[in-house]
């Protein structure tokens, strides 16, 4: 079973073959970062525009570095939501355009249960039960992933995800967009625990996040020291503010790992290519006994690998999904 997955929901137009959800043909990823970076985000309207001239080549890319043709295709998927509206529609609009062309069966793709389910192609023992940490520029979430089809969100964040608090503190520093890949290896040169940030756990026994607290700490730790005309150490500030998130975010994760009596830990999400995330959890399973699975960095923002393998995993590939699918920017898991 080939799917070509489609996904468009932000700033990467990606395309990717994958073979019976588990091996990667192709893995085409156009990132429109550099476009964006200029307005310190991503602009919705020039996102859109950016996956409309670059979808119908990248579609083409990742055939050609598979070696195959629409003919050895047998079902197309694309991520409907959530995400951007405009930049979810072009690539939900090109795999129903393709899906009828060639009589394929069309199959639609939740962006997070990709997400969830992206480690599965590099590591082949990989398979639920598991609890996963997604952190991303929009999400922050444990769930509990039962198998396949049984996910249950245990814990998600009622403020800013983990990803935005990074850009918005990487901001603050005058670092350019996006921040976290900034953060991380700024904060490799500094002392993380220079300046104490508040931990925000919320209830005691609870999988909620918040991060908007950690986000202004760091703007009145920087005003305070402007106002004393104090000098700002801004790997410091980028290694406490990171470790601060991170303690948040392993408590919560091996909390969860004992209470739903769990042995496995997968990351996924923009985030999880950070390498302190990944040193911090890693070390845990070693002391906790627990395996943990991170994907690699290419797979860890996002790409179409992971709608492609989510597809042949949850979804129907025997049937298509009804052609009138539209894009739903604020899905819900
Ligand atoms: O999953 P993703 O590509 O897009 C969403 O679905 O949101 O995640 C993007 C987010 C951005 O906030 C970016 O700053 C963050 O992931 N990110 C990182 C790292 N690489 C990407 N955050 C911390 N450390 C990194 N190395
Ligand atoms: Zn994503």
């Amino acid at each position: 079973m080939k799917i070509l997955a489609i996904e468009t929901s932000c700033d990467e137009t990606s395309v990717a073959v994958v073979e019976d959800g588990r091996k990667v043909l192709s893995n085409q990823i156009y990132s429109q970062i550099d476009i964006h970076k200029l307005y310190g985000g991503v602009v919705p309207e020039i996102a859109s525009r950016n996956h409309l001239e670059k979808i119908s080549q990248i579609v083409d890319s990742g055939l050609a570095e598979a070696s195959l043709t629409f003919d050895d295709i047998d079902a197309i998927a694309v991520t409907y939501g959530p995400g951007l509206v405009g930049a979810l529609l072009v690539g939900v609009n090109y795999a129903k355009t393709l899906a009828y062309a060639l009589n394929k069966p069309l199959i639609a793709v939740h962006h997070i249960v990709g997400h969830i389910f992206s480690a599965l192609t590099e590591y082949p023992d990989l398979k639920p039960p598991f609890i996963c940490l997604v952190a991303s520029g929009g999400h922050t979430q444990l769930v509990v992933v039962e198998d396949y089809h049984s996910l249950n969100v245990i814990g998600k964040t009622r403020d800013d995800a983990v990803g935005e608090a990074y850009d918005k503190v990487a901001r603050t520093l005058g670092l350019p967009y996006p921040g976290g890949p900034q953060i991380d290896a700024l904060a490799k040169t500094g002392d993380g625990s220079a300046i104490h940030f508040k931990r925000t756990y919320l209830e005691k026994d609870g999988y909620d996040f918040s991060f908007s607290g950690i986000k202004s700490g760091v703007l009145n730790y920087i005003n305070q020291q402007r106002q004393k005309k104090l000098p700002i150490n801004a790997a410091d500030v980028a290694a406490s503010f990171q470790e601060a998130v991170i303690d948040v975010l392993v408590d919560k994760s091996l909390m969860a790992l004992q209470k739903y009596k769990m042995d496995t830990l997968v990351l996924a999400g923009g985030v999880a290519a950070n390498s302190r995330l990944r040193e911090r959890l890693m070390t845990a399973a070693k002391i906790k006994a627990f395996n943990c699975y991170a994907p690699s960095l290419k797979l860890c923002t996002d790409n179409a690998v992971m709608i492609g393998c989510a597809a042949y995993y949850t979804g129907d590939v025997t049937k298509s999904v009804d052609l009138a699918l539209n894009a739903v920017p604020s899905l819900k898991l």
